[in-house]
Order: structure tokens, then C-alpha cells, then sequence
């Protein structure tokens, strides 16, 4: 039946945490080491099994990858191959941004299309439309994907239809050997696309404009080694504030940076929690009972992240009031409302609106992660409730939470694996 978290809620959370480095910047920061043909030392790199599957592509394509604490070392000099094989594309969705690196360092590329995931199709089109500008001839084959340019990768302005972090990540990857300069406009400007950007540059590449809609690449000749730390993850952040906020306690987090934060803060102000900031640490302390979310749309940063729905329905679950919940980026990603419903949450879904009821207490029950953001939720939805709540599907939550369970007990939870 596998691992399960075993939750006695309705204590309060109370203590320090340091937070994780960012999963959604080192793994773009990892397939940019394949282009830089050097060393590159990543620090601050979180223990996570996106990560591992990460490696493991490096490892398979030649590179050298070792692990000393927090920090990755890449050696990408040996680099041999440029086709990763379907199993380890499927390991993780987001490998597809290991297209543009492995294009951009030798020409062509034969990778799998990623295909869909628990929370929705995740089609790829940005992506292969905005390689094609730069001049790669991409034929798709039975999942496969063969892509080359011949004369190489050339600069090219291009316009996304959508602002995708990960066709953002996949420009730049391939854009910044590319001959000449490429515009990417309406870009994605996630604090994740700033990471990579200064990560790239440090090696050499000349990137301006990130974090901002429009990115501009200036062709190099080629990239050398760079020591970078990772960002803090502000999404885990998040999870942890919410951790705090369901549970009437007390927490301060180390080593954020708050301005990334920003997106999220209002809605734990508006449910009644009172938030410091100072330097690189924040203090969240939350009242008894919280009093409704209003109403939360997800958009792309700097609006309210996706990745912090499901936390942010936990809050809403218990509150005094009611809220509204709009999921305006994936197209199925309220497979958490089931098993909330199961607890004892007042939830009602129709397409991208969830309204939320909130209720004094949620009661445990054995629930399903059905994938990573929504299995974390789970966890925080137990530490609120009355009662015992497991979870299963421990793999979708070790994808992106590092310690979860000895970090929740460091503040007070009773939790455990087993
Ligand atoms: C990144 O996914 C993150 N993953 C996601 O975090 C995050 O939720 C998402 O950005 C939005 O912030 C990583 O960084 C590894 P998108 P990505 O391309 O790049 C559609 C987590 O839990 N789209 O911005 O896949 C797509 O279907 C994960 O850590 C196309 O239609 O997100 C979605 O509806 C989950 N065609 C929307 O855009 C494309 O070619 C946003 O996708 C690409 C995307």
C-alpha cells in the first residue's frame, strides 16, 4: 500500500524554519548546465525526487553530477548524447525544458513529448512554435520528438500566446548561443525566469529583461563555469505560512525573499493573520479562527500563484465565511476538493470556480494525494483537522517538498511516515 503521513491534529504550530531552495529554479538551472559544457555549482539545491530525475537526464546525457549537502555539482564537459530516452522523460514533466539546452549545445535533440499529468494536458506547442522561430525543424514520430537545425539556432522576436514559464525557460535555453538576438515577448516573469536568467548570465550569457514581459538574448559564442545559489521556494514558503494560518500559530521563516511573497501575503492579511517581514525572514501569527479568503484567481506572477490554490482552499475550508476560488491556468487542478469534501469542507466546484464554505473544524480521514500541491494541501488540511488524517501518494509530495513531515514536527506537529 506504500508510505502514508500519519496527522493528530489541532495543535498549533509554533517555531523557526529555514525554507528550501526553489524546485521550479533549480530544475531550468540544471538543464542550462548542459549548455555551458563546464562545471556548474548550484547551491541551495533542494533534496527532492524532481530533482533526482533531473540528474539522472544529466547523468544519461554524459555529464558528471555530485552532491555534497545542498549544493549540485554539474560537469557537462563530457556531454555525449543528445536524446533522452521516454522513461526518463517521463519521470518528470517539466524535462521538456531540456529541448532548448540540448538543441542550443549540439544541434538536434530526440526527446518525448512530457505528455499530460495529474493536473492537466500540458500541451507543448509554445514551446516546439518558439524553437521553430529560432530555426529548429522539429517532426513529431509516435511520442517522439526529432528536432534539428542544421546552420544552427538564430535569433528571432517572438510573441507567446500565452505567458508559459516553461516556454520562456526553453527560449532562453536555446537562445543564448543562438547566432544574433532573440525578443521574447510577453514572457513569463516568474521569480524562477529571474533565477535562470542570473544563473546564465553569470556564465556568460547576456540576458536583459527578465522578470519583466519582454526578454531580450543576446547571442554569445559560448558559456563557462559559474557557482549560483538557488532562490528560496516560494511556494513551499507559502505551504508552510499556510501550515501557520489553519492552525491559530506562530511561525517565523528563514531565508525568503519576502518580495516574492507578495503575490500571496493578502490573503492571509484579509483572513485575519498578521504578517512581519524583515531581511529574509517572516513572521506569520494567525488568529484562532480565520475569517474568509474573499475571492482568489490564480494568474501568472505577479498574481496569485497556482501552485498556491490548494493551500489557500485549506484556509478558506476552515474559515468564518465564505470564499471564492478561480483556477484560471490548469484546467484540472481541484482534485483536492474530493478528499476535503471527505473532511468535512463545504466546497462547491463548477469549472474553474470553487466556492467555499468555510466550516469550524474539518475531521480526519484517510485521503489520496492525487498530485503534488494538493497532496501537501492534504497535510495541512490534517494539521487542522479534529482527529487522525493519513495521506498516501507520499511520491506526488516528495516531488517538490523537501523534510516535509520532520520539518512540520520541528514546529510543533504531530506527524509522522510510516
Ligand atoms: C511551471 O509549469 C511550474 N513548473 C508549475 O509548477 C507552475 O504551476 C506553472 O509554471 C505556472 O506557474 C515548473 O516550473 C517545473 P506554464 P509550466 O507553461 O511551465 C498552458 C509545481 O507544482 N501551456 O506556465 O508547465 C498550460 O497548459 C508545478 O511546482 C500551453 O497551452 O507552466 C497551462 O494551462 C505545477 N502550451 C498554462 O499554459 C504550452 O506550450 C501555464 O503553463 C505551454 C503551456
Amino acid at each position: 500500500m506504500g508510505e502514508k503521513l500519519v496527522i493528530q491534529g489541532g495543535r498549533r504550530l509554533e517555531g523557526e524554519l529555514s525554507v528550501q531552495g526553489s524546485k521550479n529554479s533549480a530544475l531550468p538551472i540544471l538543464a542550462a548546465a548542459v549548455v555551458t559544457g563546464g562545471s556548474s555549482i548550484i547551491k541551495n539545491c533542494p533534496r527532492l525526487t524532481d530533482v533526482d530525475a533531473a540528474s539522472r537526464i544529466l547523468e544519461y546525457l554524459g555529464c558528471k553530477v555530485a552532491r555534497t549537502g545542498d549544493t549540485l555539482i554539474v560537469d557537462s564537459s563530457g556531454i555525449c548524447r543528445s536524446d533522452i530516452p521516454e522513461k526518463l522523460m517521463h519521470e518528470m514533466r517539466s524535462s521538456i525544458v531540456f529541448l532548448g539546452a540540448i538543441l542550443a549545445r549540439f544541434g538536434n535533440a530526440v526527446v518525448s513529448t512530457p505528455g499530460g499529468c495529474e493536473i492537466g494536458l500540458r500541451p507543448i506547442n509554445i514551446h516546439l512554435s518558439a524553437l521553430e522561430a529560432l530555426g529548429a525543424e522539429i517532426t513529431e514520430l509516435h511520442g517522439r520528438l526529432y528536432c534539428s537545425c542544421g546552420n544552427g539556432l538564430r535569433g528571432a522576436k517572438i510573441t507567446l500566446s500565452f505567458p508559459s514559464v516553461g516556454a520562456t525557460e526553453n527560449i532562453m535555453l536555446a537562445a543564448v548561443t543562438a547566432k544574433g538576438t532573440t525578443t521574447i515577448i510577453n514572457a513569463a516573469r516568474e521569480p524562477e525566469i529571474v533565477d535562470l536568467a542570473c544563473f546564465l548570465n553569470g556564465c556568460g550569457a547576456k540576458i536583459k529583461g527578465s522578470g519583466e514581459g519582454i526578454i531580450t538574448i543576446e547571442g554569445v559564442s559560448g558559456l563557462n563555469n559559474y557557482e549560483h545559489t538557488v532562490i528560496p521556494d516560494r511556494i513551499v514558503a507559502s505551504t508552510y505560512m499556510t501550515a501557520a494560518a489553519v492552525t491559530g500559530g506562530r511561525v517565523t521563516l528563514n531565508n525568503i525573499i519576502t518580495e516574492h511573497l507578495n503575490p500571496v501575503l493578502s490573503i492571509y492579511e484579509k483572513a485575519g493573520c498578521t504578517i512581519k517581514t524583515s531581511g529574509e525572514s517572516l513572521e506569520i501569527k494567525a488568529p484562532c479562527r480565520l475569517g474568509s479568503i474573499g475571492a482568489v484567481r490564480t494568474m501568472p506572477y505577479p498574481g496569485f500563484p497556482t501552485d498556491s490554490q490548494a493551500a489557500a482552499m485549506v484556509m478558506a475550508s476552515t474559515a468564518q465565511g465564505t470564499s471564492v476560488i478561480i483556477e484560471n491556468i490548469f484546467e484540472n487542478r481541484f482534485k483536492h476538493v474530493g478528499e476535503l469534501v471527505r473532511m468535512g469542507a463545504k466546497i462547491m466546484v463548477e469549472n474553474i470556480v470553487a466556492v467555499v464554505e468555510g466550516v469550524p473544524r474539518l475531521h480526519g480521514v484517510e485521503t489520496e494525494a492525487a498530485d503534488l500541491r494538493g497532496g501537501a494541501a492534504l497535510v495541512l488540511a490534517g494539521l487542522a483537522a479534529e482527529g487522525e488524517t493519513t495521506v498516501r501518494g507520499l511520491h506526488h509530495i516528495d516531488r517538490g517538498c523537501q523534510s516535509f513531515e520532520n520539518n512540520l514536527r520541528l514546529l510543533g506537529a504531530e506527524i509522522k511516515r510510516c
